[in-house]
């Protein structure tokens, strides 16, 4: 029938609501698009987390997922359901943009980075151990190869996105071996790539200049280990109104799965309260990666336009509306 399937993840707590609010939306605007609902509710299978095989399949045959928050489950033998997403599908790229969005008043203006987060290594190996009772280790396992896809990646959406800067973000002084191999591979990398800028500034330096000034980061994309990339896209996040404004995409080769970052919140969830604009500038990342760049335009102008008049903004932005009336201006605000 012409249509694309998507497979939902609708998720936790808020998950359900602001999952309907996209789809509200997606249909006034007529994107030519079918949800596949999965759960994703995990089974515990020899110790190890696993997801149902139903989802797996859908976001395989897809290779497009949009997915709202996850509770991580707790219990012993259980890691974070996020993780063990993004390790199964071997999501190696989490591109977090971080946009200001005129209406919603920051102490910051115009801010217009891209952080690129390595996505299935580092300290999120989940390699730990006791040594002996009071000593333990946790690993931080960086390999080349995880190393080199993730920032040809970041070199070449530089390239494709026309940010003329690539900038690791690293801490080698200190992490001689692990980001002095990222380091020393984006130098390598930086070769392939003639027409994009190459440099390298310390992760505690980047948190201090950032939150003075973000404006010298416009320019540029920034790619990190894992941990660091966790840790200063909250920060970005900060810069421009938190984790409800800001969109991410979970990128593979073989699928890819567009996910807001916030939590299920679970102390508004069923209310009708939640704020659906990380999920929706999450779809909107995934409509561009589908090909669907004018509905994701489409979209796109109708949320920025609905937030900077400020009349339906939901509880967390300062506003009165209900998730339904703010998807409702949206809706009234797309283009015929
Ligand atoms: C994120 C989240 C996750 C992470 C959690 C939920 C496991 O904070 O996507 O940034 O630490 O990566
Ligand atoms: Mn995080």
């Amino acid at each position: 029938d012409g249509k694309y399937t998507v497979t939902l993840i609708e998720g936790d707590g808020i998950g359900p609501e602001i999952a309907q609010s996209v789809k509200d939306i997606y249909s006034a605007a007529n994107v030519p698009i079918k949800w596949e609902p999965v759960d994703v509710t995990p089974t515990l299978k020899d110790g190890k987390t696993v997801i149902p095989d139903e989802a797996i399949d859908s976001v395989t045959r897809n290779y497009v997922a949009l997915k709202g928050p996850l509770a991580t489950p707790v219990g012993k033998g259980h890691v974070s359901l996020n993780l063990t997403l993004r390790r199964t599908f071997n999501l190696f790229a989490n591109v977090r943009p971080c946009k200001s969005i005129a209406g919603y008043k920051t102490p910051y203006d115009n801010v217009n980075t891209v952080l690129i987060r390595e996505n299935t290594e580092g300290e999120y190996s989940g390699i730990e151990h006791v040594v002996v009772d009071g000593v333990v280790q946790s690993i931080k396992l960086i390999t080349r190869e995880a190393s080199e896809r993730v920032l040809r990646f970041a070199f070449q959406y530089a390239q494709d996105v026309g940010k003329p800067k690539v900038r690791v973000v690293h801490k080698a002084t200190i992490m001689k071996m692990s980001d002095g191999l990222f380091l020393n591979l984006a130098r390598d990398i930086a070769k392939e790539y003639p027409n994009v800028e190459f440099d390298a500034e310390m992760l505690d330096n980047t948190c201090l200049k950032m939150v003075t000034d973000p404006l010298p980061y416009n320019d540029k994309v920034l790619v990190m280990p894992n941990l660091y990339g966790d840790i200063l896209s909250d920060l970005c996040a900060g810069l421009i109104g938190g984790l409800g404004l800001t969109p991410s995409g979970n990128i593979g080769d073989e699928c890819s799965i567009f996910e807001a970052v916030h939590g299920s919140a679970p102390d508004i969830a069923g209310k009708g309260l939640a704020n659906p604009t990380a999920l929706l500038l999450s779809s909107i990342m995934m409509l561009q990666h589908m090909g669907l760049t004018q509905h994701a335009s489409n979209i796109e102008q109708a949320i920025f336009a609905t937030l900077a008049e400020g009349k339906a903004l939901t509880g967390d932005l300062g506003g009165k509306a209900k998730t339904h009336e703010y998807a409702a201006a949206i809706i009234s605000k797309l283009n015929a």
